[in-house]
């Protein structure tokens, strides 16, 4: 691997592991709840994560560039929910627009099995070639649009094969219940685990994260999770403790109810005085 290829990949996964923190929904569904000003929700979570999955647009408008992390740039869309389909998405940004954002890596979706898998597989196949000479890595997400249920262990495989095939660096995917081990060993190379939609408690996304990690996955790359808890920072600091020092479930979750009762001594002071 090259040296510029390598700096990149390490940037963003330090140590082998990672933990993106992605704040890229506004490109398909626009203002999405907690994330309607991308950079005040953002601000207190960068300590703990490694890399922010961004588009362009909220790059510039939201995100510091003097104090920030490494960049995801999300160069993958055109569709929206109000679409007739999410699938048909195109490549949105050029390589110098990439460079010039000093992006460590980009982010495409790819939606194998839908009506655009040619398409957004040529996307992605076409973005690595552009990447590659530069020495940009390309993460391809395996994306299934509104059909949640398609997330299970054999399509999941299939997709994440299929995109280390083409020639992505890592690849985002979703966590499976059953045989997520399979999804991980299918593909040569990292997995980093998607979010998905919020879970109804904090215990649930420790749950599945440290589940996930346990069977191969890099690390994660979570959005509404994090943002749209209640408490994000304590639960920023719980998945941080997962991907980066091997915490337990248990652990976790001292860690997340810490930073919870912390937040909750704070508030309360504030009302005394
Ligand atoms: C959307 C994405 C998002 O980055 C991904 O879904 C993660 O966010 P969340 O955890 O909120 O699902 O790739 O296509």
């Amino acid at each position: 691997m090259d040296w510029g290829m390598k700096n990149r990949l390490s940037q963003v996964m330090p140590g082998g592991r990672c933990f993106f923190m992605a704040m890229d929904h506004g490109y398909f569904q626009g203002p999405t709840t907690g994330l309607e000003k991308p950079g005040e929700t953002i601000k207190p979570l960068l300590p703990y994560v490694d890399a922010l999955f961004c588009t362009r647009g909220a790059l510039r408008s939201a995100i510091d560039p003097l104090n920030s992390k490494p960049i995801i740039l999300r160069v993958s869309g055109c569709t929206s929910m109000v679409g007739k389909d999410l699938a048909d998405e195109e490549v949105t940004t050029s390589v110098e627009e990439i460079i010039r954002l000093n992006a460590s890596a980009v982010g495409v979706s790819v939606f194998i099995g839908s009506d655009y898998e040619k398409q957004t597989l040529k996307n992605l196949s076409q973005l690595v070639n552009a990447c590659e000479t530069y020495g940009i890595p390309v993460m391809a997400v395996t994306a299934v649009g509104k059909e949640l249920e398609k997330r299970e262990a054999r399509y999941l495989a299939l997709c994440c094969r299929i995109a280390a095939e083409l020639g992505a660096r890592a690849v985002k995917t979703y966590w499976c219940e059953k045989d997520f081990d399979k999804v991980v060993q299918g593909c040569p190379v990292p997995v980093v685990i998607a979010g998905g939609p919020k879970c109804e408690t904090e215990l649930e996304v420790l749950e599945f994260v440290h589940d996930g990690i346990q069977k191969g996955a890099v690390g994660i790359n979570l959005g509404r999770n994090v943002w749209q808890n209640p408490n994000p920072v304590a639960m920023a600091k719980a998945l941080r403790a997962i991907v980066h020092e091997s915490a337990s479930v248990k652990k976790a979750y001292e860690i997340f109810n810490e930073g919870k009762q912390k937040l909750e001594s704070h508030a309360g002071r504030q009302v005394l005085q």
